[in-house]
């Protein structure tokens, strides 16, 4: 495509002669924060304000970290964060697991469309997920042509150099990329919690799910390497950071393709060795490559919490061969009983997808049958949603939408009532509880959570926050507590 074409610029290099730009990450955008930065200065002295940035995060806990990348690039270039959407630069990260993320985003665009009109020097930015769909960049050429900036998942990294491009060449920028040449470590970062972060383990997927879209838009999994990983929890500790979740689409195949051979379970203990963490958590598992040995490591590393989230999807092994999940009902409801007699006060989650195509009445029963068999502490329960370019997507019998309905429904009373008693059988008891904010809704509380992840409100105050307190569980609402500090 011509560049001129339409005032949009795509997937370039810089155009002006920059003989001085280095070619090494990160000290390449370093130098486009301190370009940023310069700009940002000028513009702040002739408006007589600062300009002010906002990031909001759509999705699952990779893109709420990448969201804290965002943040760190723009404090770094001399923006001020705002709490709401109405400011200088608005940055969408996306989601696009399921349609209605998508439609959502859409629907929002629209609104930030009204503040831009009211403040000439507003930028919108739309990046993650869905802009790596040809069907998104294609509907914001054509629709919502206010929008100044469009990246992708495997450029994050390059914010600042987008942004000093948007504002030397004055064009549209769309710079989105197939696939990720490398992984960009040392940027700049301002983290959500004090006291608890996300660390990413791996990028991408490789496992194809036939009705899953992150494999296209997140590219090939890739690991960190364990020194990296390891150097950054150490720095993380040192910066008061007391809880780490290791982050990947299926972090149980870490190491793939290493030089240093490294096993999820091998980098678990390097991490529960790290002083001043004292929580490790991780997301997702998949139950295809969940060894003994990671069931192993989970039990013996003290600071690991007693929680697993391990997708189902199905309970039908027809499906979930169609599915390509490589495994069965009886590999699955094998797993979960090895992992409780290892760790008998283990709290098990699960996401299931009700609705895949062909989807029968009897293999819903199966599905039930081993929602009933585990009895998750929690499920995240999810209508089949179809994702172009996706193999089911391209099936024929799709399930009538009053049958998913049903079906759901179903599912859902089944997994409140599994959830409500695992939570009763905690009433009473005092447990450990890491305070994490103030209560959204009653000021005069403070949330936080128990190992196994549930959430417990109790009356207290800002100063609590990022400290484990034990704490009485006085009632159980449902999925949460109410407590008190313990005498
Ligand atoms: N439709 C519905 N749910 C989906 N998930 C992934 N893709 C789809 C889809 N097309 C769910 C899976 C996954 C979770 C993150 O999202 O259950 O584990
Ligand atoms: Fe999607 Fe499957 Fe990869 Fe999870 S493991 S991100 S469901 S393809």
């Amino acid at each position: 495509m011509d560049r001129s074409e339409n005032n949009y610029y795509y997937n370039g290099s810089l155009s002006a002669a920059e003989s001085d730009v280095p070619l090494t990450e990160p000290e390449r955008q370093y130098f486009f924060m301190d370009k940023v930065k310069k700009i940002v200065e000028n513009k702040v002295r002739d408006l007589g304000r600062p300009l002010t940035f906002h990031v909001t995060t759509f999705g699952c806990q990779m893109n709420a970290r990448d969201s804290e990348k965002l943040r760190g690039i723009l404090l770094r270039c001399g923006y001020e964060e705002s709490e709401d959407e109405d400011c200088d630069l608005v940055l969408y990260n996306t989601c696009t697991v399921r349609e209605n993320a998508d439609n959502k985003v859409f629907g929002r665009l629209g609104v930030l469309y009204g503040y831009k009109k009211k403040n000439p020097e507003m930028l919108i930015g739309l990046c993650g997920c869905m802009a790596q769909e040809e069907v998104v960049t294609d509907r914001i050429r054509k629709s919502y042509p206010y929008v100044d900036m469009v990246f992708g998942t495997h450029n994050v990294y390059m914010l600042a150099e987008i942004l000093y491009q948007r504002f030397d060449e004055n064009k549209h920028i769309v710079d989105v990329r197939e696939s990720a040449d490398r992984i960009v470590e040392n940027l700049p970062l301002e983290r959500k919690y004090f006291f608890k972060s996300g660390v990413n383990v791996t990028f991408g997927c490789d496992n194809f799910c036939s009705y899953c879209i992150v494999p296209y838009v997140r590219g090939r999994e890739r690991s960190r390497r364990p020194s990296d990983i390891i150097d950054e929890i150490k720095r993380l500790a040192a910066d008061g950071v007391i809880e780490v979740m290791l982050l990947g689409q299926n972090v149980n195949s870490y190491g793939k393709g290493l030089e240093e051979k490294t096993s999820f379970a091998d980098l678990l203990r390097q991490v529960n060795e790290i002083d001043g963490i004292e929580r490790i958590r991780f997301m997702t598992s998949h139950p295809k490559d969940l060894s003994d040995d990671l069931i192993r490591a989970m039990a013996e590393c003290d600071k690991v919490c007693p929680h697993l989230h391990l997708p189902l999807q199905s309970g039908s092994d027809r499906i979930l061969a169609d599915m390509n999940r490589h495994y069965t009902k009886e590999k699955y409801l094998s797993l979960v009983d090895k992992i409780r007699n290892a760790i008998p006060d283990i709290a098990l989650t699960t996401d299931i997808i009700v609705g895949y195509p062909g989807e029968s009445e009897q293999d819903f029963i199966e599905t039930l049958d081993v929602v009933d068999r585990v009895k998750f502490d929690s499920a995240f329960t999810f209508i089949y949603s179809k994702r172009t370019g996706t193999p089911a997507a391209r099936r024929s019998d799709q399930v009538p939408e009053e049958v998913i309905k049903d079906r759901f429904d179903r599912l859902l009373t089944r997994v409140r009532a599994d959830g409500e008693k695992k939570a009763m059988a905690l009433t009473g008891k005092t447990l450990p509880v890491l305070v994490e904010e103030v209560n959204k809704q009653d000021e005069h509380l403070v949330s936080g959570r128990l190992a196994n992840n549930s959430v417990v409100h109790l009356p207290g105050d800002e100063s609590l926050i990022g400290k484990i307190i034990n704490v009485k569980l006085d009632s159980c609402k449902g999925f949460y507590y109410l407590g008190n500090i313990a005498e």
